[in-house]
Order: C-alpha cells, then sequence, then structure tokens
C-alpha cells in the first residue's frame, strides 16, 4: 500500500495489510490523562471551545494507543448552542437544554454567525493537523440532524426520543423547519471542517433506531443525502462515514439513497450480513460491543479476531459498535490496538 494512511486507502476501497482501527469516543473519560485536563475547565462546553486543550485530549488516546485515525474532540450538541439554543452539560444529568416545543422557539434559532460560534472546533482540526503522526487519518464529525433535533426537542437526553418522534408527527410543518435548518448548519459546519484539515467526515445518528420506517426515511435518509450532496460539492470527494444506529436491513436502502462512502455499524449487526449485504456498498465500520471492552479476556481477544476474519478479504475499518464506556480498562483496549495491528 504506498499512502502511509491505511484508514484513508481503505475508504476507497482497498484491503490493506490489515483494516485501521480507532475507537469511537477514544478521548475521554477512560482515559487519566483526559480527567487531568478535564479538571481545568469544569464547564464542558467551554472545554469543547478551548482549541488547544481539545486538541490534546484528541493526541492522547493516538499517543497512548497508536490507533490510526484520530476523532477531533467536540461534541454533537455544538450545533444548537451555535444556534443559538444554550447547551450545558450537569454533572449526572448530561446534556440541558431549553426545550424547543413550538415554531417560536424553532424562529428563534439561527444560522447568522453559527459558523463563526463554531470556528474553535476547525481552530482544533488546525492544531491537529499539525501535531498528529503522519500515518494518522484526521476525522471530523457532526450529529445527523435527527440526533441533534431530539436533544433540541427534549431539552435533554431521553430514553426513546418520544418528545422529538411526537413533534414529528403532531407539527411535521415545524419540526420539518427544524430539520432543515439543522441540515443547512449540518453540511456548513463539516465543509469547514474538511477545510480546515479534516480527511474523513462522520456523521453520528445515535438515535435512528427509534423512528418508524417511513419517519426514518424522512427524518435521516433525506437529510443525510442532502448533507452528503452539499459537502461534496464544495469540499469535493472526502469520504463521508454514516453511523444511523440500530436500522439493521435498512442498511442497504441508507447506502443507496445517501451516497455515503462508510457505513459505521452498531453492535447489534450481524457482521457476515454486513459483510455480504453492505461491503460492496459501502466501506463496513464496527462493531465490537464496547462492554465486551470493559469485560475483557478470552471473549474479547476472540470477538476481535472474529471480526477481522470475517473480513478478510473485504474494506473494513474496526471500531466498536458504539462509544467507548468511562469504566473501560486502558489494558483491555491496548490489546485489542495490538491484536488489529500485529494480524496478518
Ligand atoms: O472521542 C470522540 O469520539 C470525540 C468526541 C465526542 C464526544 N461526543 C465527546 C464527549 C463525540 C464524537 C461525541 C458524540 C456525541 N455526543 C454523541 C453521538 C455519539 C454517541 O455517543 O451516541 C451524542 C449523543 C453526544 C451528546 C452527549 N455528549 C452526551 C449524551 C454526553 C454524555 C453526558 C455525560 O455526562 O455522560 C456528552 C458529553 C461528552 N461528549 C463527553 C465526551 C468525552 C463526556 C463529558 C465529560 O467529559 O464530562
Amino acid at each position: 500500500m504506498s499512502s502511509q494512511k491505511l484508514m484513508l486507502e481503505v475508504l476507497k476501497g482497498k484491503v490493506g495489510p490489515r483494516p485501521p482501527i480507532w475507537m469511537m469516543r477514544q478521548a475521554g473519560r477512560h482515559l487519566p490523562e483526559y480527567m487531568e485536563v478535564r479538571d481545568t475547565t469544569p464547564d464542558f462546553v467551554s472545554f469543547c471551545y478551548d482549541s488547544a486543550k481539545a486538541a490534546e485530549v484528541t493526541l492522547q488516546p493516538i499517543r497512548r494507543y497508536g490507533f490510526d485515525a484520530s476523532i477531533v474532540f467536540a461534541d454533537i450538541l455544538l450545533i444548537p448552542d451555535a444556534l443559538g439554543q444554550n447547551v450545558a452539560f450537569d454533572k449526572g444529568v448530561g446534556p440541558v437544554l431549553e426545550a424547543i416545543t413550538d415554531r417560536a422557539g424553532i424562529d428563534r434559532l439561527s444560522l447568522d454567525g453559527a459558523l463563526e460560534h463554531l470556528s474553535p472546533v476547525c481552530e482544533t482540526l488546525r492544531l491537529l493537523k499539525a501535531g498528529l503522526p503522519p500515518e494518522t487519518t484526521l476525522i471530523g464529525f457532526a450529529g445527523a440532524p435527527w440526533t441533534v433535533a431530539t436533544y433540541m426537542v427534549a431539552g435533554r437526553g431521553t430514553p426513546a426520543q418520544t418528545p422529538a418522534r411526537i413533534m414529528a408527527y403532531a407539527q411535521e410543518t415545524d419540526f420539518a423547519a427544524l430539520i432543515d435548518l439543522l441540515t443547512e448548519a449540518t453540511a456548513d459546519y463539516l465543509i469547514a471542517q474538511a477545510e480546515a484539515g479534516a480527511e474523513v467526515l462522520q456523521l453520528f445518528d445515535t438515535w435512528a433506531g427509534s423512528l418508524s420506517i417511513s419517519e426514518f426515511r424522512k427524518w435521516c435518509i433525506v437529510p443525510t443525502r442532502r448533507i452528503v450532496e452539499k459537502v461534496r460539492s464544495v469540499a469535493g470527494d472526502v469520504p463521508i462515514i454514516g453511523f444511523p444506529k440500530g436500522v439493521g436491513i435498512v442498511l442497504p436502502e441508507f447506502i443507496a439513497e445517501t451516497g455515503v462512502d462508510g457505513i459505521s455499524v452498531d453492535t447489534n449487526m450481524d457482521m457476515v450480513w454486513a459483510r455480504d449485504n453492505l461491503s460492496d456498498k459501502a466501506v463496513v465500520q464496527g462493531n465490537l460491543d464496547p462492554v465486551l471492552l470493559v469485560a475483557g479476556g478470552d471473549a474479547l481477544e476472540r470477538a476481535t479476531l472474529d471480526l477481522l476474519d470475517i473480513f478478510r478479504e473485504r474494506p473494513f475499518i474496526f471500531n466498536l459498535g458504539h462509544g467507548i464506556t468511562p469504566e473501560t480498562p486502558i489494558d483491555n483496549v491496548k490489546r485489542v490496538v495490538e491484536l488489529v495491528q500485529t494480524w496478518r
């Protein structure tokens, strides 16, 4: 493989000597060095906007584990913050926003100045571009409109995303206006990230699986397609990975309709099925169980080797099915990285 960047080669559809590996939420609370920097800025949103600190915590898992890709440290809820809906993270509660329940709440949001508000994230990317090892791919990201809207409408995380689902049914025109605004903001934000040095973009649609199929088409597939089209028309062919979590067999349709280059799959996915039904359409990424990464032992090693074996002949990005949890032992992460990077 001529290029030093394994992840970019694989996203072109090539099968390299081994799959690249990175992990969602690889920066964060499972690392003591993260907690040390994190404690210097108690307010999480301010922490995300502190480019020097954000770049530092992004680099921590690269130094410790040697992942093949680095995801910029930020959060999907910076977009509502930039649109004028203040976001706070309360200890033990999670994200807290002023819930948007009607048209007036949507009309108070504004694209004006949103990109400027998010410019510290682009500055973080520029710092990373200069600070990462040459073989490490730099990933930018955003939340997909549906998932971000679930927090904006409920004003917090909700177990089944019911407030946003109700609004989507009962106030469809208003909800569509919110999704349209998010679609524009997200596309512009991703374009700015690509211009600042992001080599791959990932769209997190964590709560896609809570929608009925017709709602999924409306609120996930259509906005994602529009984002992909707009990003491509401005930023060129920067690879885009979709992560509509929990949608199972609708993934072939999602890939065909949105045009994503990569598809991140969750832990519920049967990876033999994914190989046989998805990997000719998009590069599959996933899907080790984050809980297995906590448990460790033989089961973890077996699952890691199984994944490598299933995708032996196909382009594949080794990842988790969802983010690393804070209780994850560092040695288990190290073991998985070692198994993947010394494979074949
Ligand atoms: O390393 C990385 O993956 C990059 C950074 C990243 C964070 N959040 C940092 C973070 C990414 C990609 C995200 C995405 C994100 N944020 C998602 C989509 C992916 C997923 O995990 O489902 C969602 C739904 C959010 C919203 C969000 N941010 C929640 C629900 C929380 C948890 C609140 C809590 O206190 O547990 C966050 C906070 C957050 N984002 C943390 C980190 C490292 C932990 C906060 C801390 O350090 O105090």
